[in-house]
């Protein structure tokens, strides 16, 4: 999926973009029919919220179900990555479903993602970013993400490692640099029906807040890096930062239905 010069100029404008509708409720039922049974799994790479049993983020998927490997191959995801970034060779530098659970969904702070893949993966630039999918809907009640519009322009910006407000340590920007950026851009929550896609830039700034309501806000993204900014540092195990920097190799439009088809003949 090509996007068009005012939908990349949009993006460079505002470090994100909404595209509502971009799967079909059939894809969608196919990856959907999945995550419970994901987000149960006992193993190391799905993580829970702090102090519940209640599934946070499940990562590195794409090696581990079939079904979320096709989708992290796929060119309606994939192919705008190559052209923002720049790129056709590009590597999933993260892959995961992040849970948001009904009830016990907890924040995500303010942060930038270039800020961990800085400090932590020892990327060299933020010539990378997040491609997310919704597999739920997205309201104004279940703990959107949220953005400052045109953050991304400041580049990277001083953070803490906060390793005690929720189970998944992440580098963070304080409240007084926050007010300050929100008072210049604002804050969105683009919101849509699952199959909606959502680019944005490895400097915006985002956060989310809990999920006090009986919908469950999940969330699958690709973190997209150009092969040539691979990481420096391994500090982090492969499956929240990959090691592997094999670049993508693009499937077919229709693979998550041939995909379906392929298993219920096997069956
Ligand atoms: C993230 O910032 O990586 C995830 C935020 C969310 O899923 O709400
Ligand atoms: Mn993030």
């Amino acid at each position: 999926m090509k996007l068009t010069a005012d939908q990349l100029r949009e993006f460079e404008e505002q470090g994100y973009l909404f595209l509502p509708n971009v799967f079909s409720p059939q894809e969608m039922d196919i990856l959907n029919a999945e995550v419970p049974g994901i987000l149960a799994t006992k193993r190391e790479e799905v993580i829970r919220e702090k102090g519940t049993d209640a599934p946070r983020s499940a990562f590195y998927v794409q090696t581990w179900n079939p079904v979320y490997e096709r989708l992290a191959r796929h060119p309606r995801l994939v192919e705008p990555g190559m052209q923002i970034l720049g790129s056709d060779k590009l590597y999933m530098h993260q892959f995961k479903i992040n849970a948001k659970a009904a009830f016990d969904g907890a924040v995500w702070q303010w942060h930038q993602d270039y800020g961990t893949w800085f400090e932590d993966d020892q990327m060299p630039t933020p010539r990378a970013m997040n491609i997310a999918l919704f597999l739920a809907e997205a309201n104004e009640f279940n703990g959107p993400l949220m953005f400052i519009p045109k953050s991304h322009r400041r580049g990277r910006l001083q953070a803490g490692h906060d390793v005690t407000t929720t189970s998944y340590p992440l580098w963070t920007i304080d409240n007084e640099t926050i007010t300050r950026l929100v008072k210049e851009g604002g804050i969105v929550a683009p919101k849509g029906p699952p199959g909606s896609v959502l680019l944005f830039h490895g400097t915006l700034v985002h956060a989310s807040g809990s999920n006090l309501t009986p919908w469950s806000r999940w969330i699958v993204y690709l973190s997209l890096n150009r092969c040539d900014n691979a990481i420096r540092r391994f500090k982090r195990p492969t499956w929240i930062a990959n090691h592997d920097f094999t670049p993508i190799d693009m499937l077919p439009d229709d693979c998550l239905l041939t995909g379906a088809r392929r298993q219920s003949a096997a069956e």
